[in-house]
């Protein structure tokens, strides 16, 4: 492959077996030759959300038969490729040691470089795949586990601004998807559900709006679904389908509220703190492929005259490609890792900020 560094990225820290192949030349777009990724979404829908032991389990089993359909698509082979990265946390931990110990294996055996990758760098850094941005900009990370804002300095130096005090607005979209009786994910069921919905009828709470900074709540958001969808007349015992509509259009177009309110007040801070306007507003993660959130972030940014970047859907949502992009800026600075990385379920992108929520006991979640 030239003179182009070559790098396998594998993820696996949730609900996706993702393994991609990326090849990066200096001065050139980063090349995405496969991304493969496997939802587990039929293991676990009986249960109404993830459970650990089934994902990590599914991991195990789909990682060769994933990497190999990802190395085949690339038509090439393990020996070809620089490097191999891998998600090493933040997640389930089932999942990141599947994921881990198998990259360990592949480094064993092919005589390759290990990357160990935090899984929210992958989504902090897409942007730098996909477009080929600079340094400082502002990461939007909105996901089902995380929701924070990140002045991004450098491909290992990371800023916090802010965050969501208690539920990523994924968690919000999957839990009221439960309530309403719609299909998991619930974000993109939510977002189907909603066209064509008033979402003027019911009053859903714009949590912490008007607040000075840009720490973000969206649990309160949940508690008013509960309530919101109690309160809908039935016919044999079911809610109507405009009703559903219009429930699911008012609570989405909160949630894109609060993360374009917030968006702005993290722009802001961004210039206090860093001294300049950042380079884009660069949102990533499964929330991030919500059509009226995107279009919201793209309406303040045209105000505020600044780029905005959001991946298309499938580069929002986890894969492999971020991952192997992460360890490609990882190789470049020459952070490589030794076969005793060890896999974290909790692992906070900027270390120095304190944590805003969930300090357990083995350290932050975000
Ligand atoms: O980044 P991701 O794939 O996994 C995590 O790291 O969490 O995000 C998954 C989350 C889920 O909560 C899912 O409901 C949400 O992203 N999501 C969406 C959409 N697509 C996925 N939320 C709103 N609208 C969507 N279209
Ligand atoms: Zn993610």
């Amino acid at each position: 492959m030239g003179q182009a560094l070559t790098v396998l990225g594998i993820e696996s820290s949730c609900d996706d077996t993702a393994v991609a192949v990326v090849s990066h030349i200096p001065g050139h777009l980063a090349r995405i030759h496969s991304s493969v990724v496997v939802g587990q979404g039929s293991l676990h829908s009986a249960y109404g959300g993830v459970v650990p032991e089934i994902a990590a389990r599914a991991h195990a089993e789909l990682l060769d038969h994933c990497t190999e359909r990802a190395l085949s698509e690339t038509e090439c082979l393990l020996r070809d490729v620089d490097a191999v990265a891998v998600t090493a946390g933040p997640g389930l931990i089932g999942g990141l040691l599947a994921g881990v110990s198998f990259a360990k294996g592949l480094c064993a055996a092919a005589g390759k470089p290990l990357l160990g990758i935090n899984h929210l760098a992958g989504h902090a850094l897409t942007a730098r795949m996909t477009d080929g941005i600079g340094f400082p900009y502002l990461a939007l990370l909105a996901s089902g586990g995380h929701c924070q804002f990140q002045a991004v300095l450098g491909a290992d130096e990371f800023l916090r601004l802010g965050g969501t005090l208690d539920d990523a607005p994924g968690e919000a979209f999957d839990k009221s998807a439960r309530l309403l009786g719609l299909p998991q994910p619930g974000g993109p069921s939510i977002e189907a559900t909603a066209v064509g919905g008033d979402p003027d009828r019911f009053d859903f709470p714009r949590p912490l709006s008007g607040r000075k900074g840009c720490n973000m709540s969206f649990s309160g958001l949940k508690t008013a679904m509960l309530l919101a969808s109690e309160g809908l007349p039935r016919r044999n015992g079911r809610p109507q389908k405009r009703d559903i509509a219009d429930i699911c259009a008012g609570f989405q177009a909160a949630i894109r509220d609060v993360i374009v309110e917030k968006s702005a007040r993290a722009l802001e801070e961004f210039e206090s703190r860093i001294g300049r306007k950042p380079e884009a507003l660069a949102a990533a993660g499964g929330v991030i492929a919500n059509g009226p959130i995107r279009k919201g972030l793209a309406a303040l940014c045209d105000e505020l005259q600044i780029t905005f970047l959001a991946p298309e859907p499938r580069y929002c949502t986890d894969n492999g490609a971020m991952i192997a992009w992460a360890g490609i800026e990882r190789f470049h600075l020459g952070l490589f890792d030794g076969f005793e990385l060890p896999a974290r379920p909790r692992w906070p992108l900027d270390q120095a900020s304190p944590p805003l929520s969930g300090h357990g006991k083995r350290g932050a979640k975000s």
